[in-house]
C-alpha cells in the first residue's frame, strides 16, 4: 500500500495529537496512539510515566484500555506514532495486549518524519499467549 486511506490518515493525526499529551519526564520519549472502533468512535492514548518506573503505561495500552472502559471492544484500527528514525515498533507487552484486545485491528505504525507502515497484530506477535477463545 502506497497511501493511507483518509480514515487511516485521520487516525494517525489523532495519534500525533495524543502524543503531545505524553507525560514522559523520565524517558523524554513521547508516544501517541489512537484506536478506531466498529461504531466509528475513536479513543486516544499517550505514554504516562511514573517515578516508580514499572508503573508507567504505554500509549497503546492507554488507547486500548480507554476504548474498553467505554464499552467499545470492536477495535478495527490502531495507530501509533513516535519520534523514531523508522516507524515506531510497539513493545512486547503492548503486542500481547493487542493480541487479546484487538486481534483483528489494522495497525498503522509511524514516525514524525512521515514514514509509516501498515501491519497486523498477527505479524507483530505470532502465536501470542491466550487463555480464552477469541
Ligand atoms: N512506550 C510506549 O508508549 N509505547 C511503546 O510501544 C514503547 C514504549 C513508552 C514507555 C515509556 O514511557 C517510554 O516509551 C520509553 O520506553
Amino acid at each position: 500500500m502506497n497511501e493511507l486511506t483518509p480514515e487511516q490518515a485521520e487516525l494517525l493525526a489523532a495519534a500525533a495529537a495524543a502524543r503531545e499529551r505524553a507525560y514522559c519526564p523520565y524517558s523524554r520519549f513521547a508516544v501517541g496512539a489512537a484506536v478506531r472502533t466498529a461504531s466509528g468512535a475513536s479513543f486516544y492514548g499517550c505514554n504516562i510515566e511514573n517515578a516508580a518506573y514499572p508503573s508507567t503505561i504505554c500509549a497503546e495500552r492507554v488507547a486500548l484500555f480507554s476504548a474498553y472502559a467505554a464499552g467499545e471492544r470492536a477495535i478495527v484500527a490502531l495507530a501509533v506514532i513516535a519520534d523514531t528514525p523508522e516507524p515506531v515498533t510497539p513493545c512486547g507487552g503492548c503486542r500481547q495486549v493487542m493480541f487479546e484486545l484487538a486481534p483483528r485491528a489494522v495497525v498503522i505504525l509511524a514516525n514524525l518524519r512521515g514514514a509509516w507502515r501498515i501491519t497486523s497484530v498477527e505479524d507483530l506477535l505470532p502465536a501470542g499467549f491466550a487463555l480464552i477463545d477469541r
